[in-house]
């Protein structure tokens, strides 16, 4: 498996070489790759925003604890949560199912009401939380396919949320910063890539019944 072979050779560089840059077309099949990623009922309560804009990354620095990831790689690809999961948000997504499958959309209202009856049941907060697992599981797919195209990849949460929020101006706009994640290539300087693999010994990871 070629994929296995990848996520070996990756890592969460901490050091990137700031003139290697990710081409236009790459950094577009990483940004597929996202937005393939499955989740919950296939809603996608998130958005994406790929910040290349240097004073922009500059700003987000300051509030991103100086992690130099943040203006060094060659994108910042930021993952933001929905905070309005209501009725609207999924009558959005009902209507695409529609559209893309060519289906009445009459047929799906069965599909929509559990949908509904599901954000109903959690509070806010809880929606919140559940939009940003859905976000961190496109990270997971992103970091994956960058390994296979040998782009590094920095997952990032050590940043102020109230600091990406108002640089990216995201709270009126309903989303909340959850994730980011650099892309672009090691710098010679980076140990983490030339350090072994810590992972939990499959004992302690694997449960099997
Ligand atoms: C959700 C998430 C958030 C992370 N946040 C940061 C971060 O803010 N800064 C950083 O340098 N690394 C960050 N990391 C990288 C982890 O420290 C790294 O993935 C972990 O130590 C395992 O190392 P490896 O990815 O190189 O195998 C983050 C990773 C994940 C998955």
């Amino acid at each position: 498996m070629a994929l296995l072979e990848d996520l070996k050779w990756r890592a969460a560089i901490k050091i990137f070489d700031a003139d290697k840059k990710v081409s236009d077309e790459q950094l577009n099949d990483l940004l597929a790759a996202a937005r393939l990623a499955p989740s919950s009922g296939g809603l996608q309560p998130y958005r994406i925003i790929v910040v290349t804009d240097p004073a922009v990354r500059a700003k987000l620095r300051e509030v991103g604890y100086n992690q130099a990831q943040i203006t060094d790689a060659s994108a910042l690809i930021i993952f933001a949560a929905e905070t309005k999961v209501d009725e609207q948000l999924v009558a959005t997504f009902i209507d695409n199912v529609a559209t893309t499958r060519g289906v009445d959309r009459a047929s799906l209202a069965g599909f929509e009401g559990m949908v509904n009856g599901s954000i109903k049941s959690r509070t806010e907060a809880e929606n919140i939380a559940w939009a940003q697992k859905q976000a961190y599981i496109s990270v997971g797919v992103l970091t994956a396919a960058a390994a296979d195209l040998k782009i590094d990849a920095c997952s990032m949460e050590g940043f102020s949320v109230d600091g990406f929020n108002e640089v990216l101006g995201l709270t009126e706009k309903g989303l909340t910063a959850s994730v980011a994640v650099a892309v672009g290539y090691r710098s010679d300087a980076d140990v983490y890539s030339k350090a072994a693999k810590v992972r939990k010994p499959e004992d302690q990871l694997f449960i099997r019944i």
